[in-house]
């Protein structure tokens, strides 16, 4: 497993839709556990592929870090939603940064595994929003379009304690 680099703010990669992925082959399982160790080393709750700077279908979430079971997506899809939950959102992308966003507060997905099998996945509150955050990443979406506003700093300050 490798650290890889995470593509910050201002690069196109990040406005970019990525591909389905075709082949799940070791390079995919590579992929996927590079990102899944980029990201706890970052201690962020979940990353996807355009991040590290790969345009493919494919995302890792981990909203409990201490259990250390990241849940790999490739090729998701939200089939099903429902409620709304209001909250701050940032991204491994863009440190610094937090936003105010809405979201589901209910989601369903549709996605494969890294052997290509299809599995269902349910998540509610912070793992609903890192489900849509992540698959947001996936068509080129970041948080700063989706957000009501941006905190400022002084709010970021005081969240900071
Ligand atoms: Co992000």
């Amino acid at each position: 497993m490798a650290i890889r680099n995470i593509v910050k703010d201002g690069d196109d990669i990040l406005v970019k839709k990525c591909r389905n992925v075709v082949k799940f082959d070791k390079k995919l399982h590579t992929l996927l556990d590079d990102m899944a160790e980029t990201m706890h080393r970052a201690n962020g709750v979940g990353l996807a592929a355009p991040q590290v700077g790969i345009l493919r279908r494919v995302a890792v979430i981990d909203t409990i870090p201490e259990q250390n079971q990241v849940i790999e997506l490739v090729n998701p899809k939200i089939i099903a939603y429902s409620g709304e939950q209001e909250g701050c959102e940032g991204c491994l992308s863009f440190p610094g940064q937090w936003g105010i966003v809405k979201r589901p507060n209910y989601v369903k997905v549709k996605a494969q595994d890294r052997f290509g099998e299809e599995f269902e996945i349910e998540g509610k509150e912070l793992l609903a929003r890192a489900f849509c955050h992540e698959i947001d990443h996936l068509d080129g979406v970041v948080f700063k379009e989706v957000a009501d506003r941006m905190l400022t700093k002084k709010e970021i300050e005081e969240m900071n304690g």
